[in-house]
């Protein structure tokens, strides 16, 4: 018998990030069922393990549809290193009483850090000033454009949760003026809180998307909302891609109905709009504002106390609540 054999058994769909620097710590607790190692569909995968599975491990971008979670019918705990949830099948975990345990707050820092990060560079024209210096055109070929200041930016932040709430903190320390749209007004926060969007837009000169996508938010940056931001107006989506229509958004940009953007997320990962690499306006990142040396550390001991709280009936550390 392998020694691995003894280890609880974790159903892993696609190999989430975590696994490139910290597998082998986690291989020595839990023996992992790697899906994309078989050369089965999924589904047969699944129907041969299907009774011995009790525990899913879920990068967070590989779908956990109804028809996976039906094929598992001894599946209890699903764990997601994402904060997200909108790539679980939720109603269907309700419905078989399975328990969720996320990345908790683990990210809030490191998001807040890539969203200021983003802002900055769009507004102070960073990437675009190393790109200028790169094709040697400094200083031969005119001036460079001037970039815009910071200080006293009206920032309007949509979805004012961990994430938020560490934004508007590092924003503060910049003199901006934060406002923020939620999905109800929060009695203990001071800043002015616009219910409709797009008056949240109108007043701001920054809108920084936080929040997570569900129904209702999907789409909710809309093109009224967009042309509501203004042409100096910049947004910087650190949610997820569908927040923000972002066919429109492409428009909105091409057009110079808005004045810029900074996106770690878009609709169709990896899939970037290409149109939006040809703008000097822009700035992009791959879908990365969680993953620093530090928090990939924390993260494998994260999901080890989720995995073993589940293994022994231990309450889990970072439970989602449904
Ligand atoms: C999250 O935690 O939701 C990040 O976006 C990574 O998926």
């Amino acid at each position: 018998v392998h020694p691995s054999q003894h280890l609880p058994l974790v159903l892993v769909l696609e190999p989430p990030p975590v696994f490139k620097f910290h597998g082998d710590q986690l291989s020595e607790k839990f023996q992992f069922l790697k899906a994309w190692e078989s050369p089965l569909p999924l589904d047969q995968f699944l129907t041969i393990h299907a009774h011995s599975v009790q525990a899913l491990l879920s990068p967070g971008t590989h779908p956990v549809t109804s028809d996976t979670i039906r094929l598992l019918p001894s599946l209890g705990l699903i764990v997601t290193t994402s904060v997200g949830l909108n790539h679980i099948d939720l109603p269907e975990c309700q419905r078989r009483g399975i328990s969720i345990a996320n990345a908790g707050n683990l990210y809030s820092e490191d998001v807040a850090d890539l969203a200021v990060g983003l802002l900055i560079d769009v507004l102070r024209k960073i990437s675009a000033a190393d790109r200028y210096i790169r094709r040697q055109l400094w200083p031969r070929k005119g001036e460079f454009p001037l970039g815009f200041k910071l200080t006293g930016k009206r920032v309007g932040i949509v979805g004012l949760g961990s994430i938020g709430l560490e934004v508007a903190k590092r924003l503060d320390a910049f003199g901006c003026n934060i406002l923020y749209n939620s999905r109800r007004k929060k009695p203990s926060i001071q800043y002015p809180y616009y219910s409709n969007i797009c008056e949240l837009a109108s007043n701001s000169d920054v809108l920084i998307i936080c929040c997570e996508l569900t129904d209702k938010t999907h789409h909710m940056i809309n093109k009224e909302v967009l042309q509501a931001l203004g042409k100096e107006g910049v947004i910087v989506n650190v949610g997820r891609g569908a927040i923000i229509d972002e066919q429109e958004m492409v428009g909105c940009l091409m057009r110079g109905e808005i004045g810029g953007a900074g996106l770690d997320v878009y609709e169709k990962e990896p899939d970037v709009p290409k149109e939006l690499c040809a703008l000097d306006n822009v700035v992009l990142s791959p879908h990365r504002a969680v993953h620093s040396q530090e928090t990939i550390m924390a993260l494998r001991d994260l999901l080890v106390g989720n995995f073993e709280a589940f293994f022994s009936n231990k309450p889990l550390l970072t439970p989602v609540t449904m």
